[in-house]
């Protein structure tokens, strides 16, 4: 094992966060950001497919307003821009920070659909900059995750094989991507979801990030 790379949205930071703020728009804030989240990455899949990419900053706030249509909702430009905010302050799972601390002997990365800046931005806001050695964005390739390019980003940082790079998302989509490219794949399961239908199975599965540590010990 050479690397551990974490894709960061719903891996470290929970996208969840969000729904406080959408509390200004919305009496039924979860299912709200429920399609907000759906239709983001939609987007992404899509403009991939369509090979017109526009950053994610972008394609969430693309995907705001069609959340807002569909469900029958006004928003003011400041109350948009309010919950575009939230992105930048999301909260990182509970176990993140200490987990992170505790595995600083290997190198740590961060491989996220997230321009550079959102990523770069929640890092500072969350005091979690320190805790990682680069932040890998697809912005380098203008296409999104799963496609093997993104992966590729991190084997190419690194100087290693796919299989020597530890791999960790909660997202299924990801978690079958990466695993398609040649990662080890850790599953963080948070919600015990069943496997994707895609052909592919993590290596290991785990609850949060808090197993990791033990877990590691058992690559050497
Ligand atoms: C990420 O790339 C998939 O949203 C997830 O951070």
């Amino acid at each position: 094992m050479r690397a551990l790379v974490f894709d960061a949205y719903g891996t470290l930071f929970d996208v969840a966060s969000v729904t406080s703020a959408c509390g200004t728009v919305t009496a039924t804030p979860e299912p709200f950001v429920a399609l907000w989240r759906a239709k983001q990455l939609e987007y992404t899949f899509l403009r991939t497919l369509m090979g017109q990419y526009r950053d994610f900053w972008q394609v969430t706030a693309d995907a705001l307003h069609y959340t807002l249509k569909r469900l029958g909702l006004t928003a003011t430009d400041e109350q948009k821009a309010q919950l575009m905010q939230a992105w930048l302050t999301l909260q990182p799972f509970p176990e993140v920070s200490e987990t992170l601390q505790r595995l600083s002997h290997y190198p740590r990365l961060i491989l996220s659909n997230g321009s550079l800046h959102m990523l770069n931005q929640l890092l500072e806001n969350t005091a979690l900059a320190s805790a990682f050695d680069a932040v890998l964005s697809v912005e380098a390739v203008r296409r999104y995750k799963p496609v093997p390019q993104v992966y590729e980003l991190a084997t190419r940082q690194l100087g290693c094989a796919a299989r020597e790079v530890v791999f960790l998302s909660a997202n299924g989509f990801d978690v079958a991507g990466a695993k398609a490219f040649g990662f080890t794949v850790c599953w963080v399961n948070r919600t015990n979801l069943p496997l994707d239908e895609l052909g592919a199975t993590p290596d290991t599965e785990i609850r949060t990030l808090a197993e990791l540590p033990n877990l590691v010990t058992t690559w050497q």
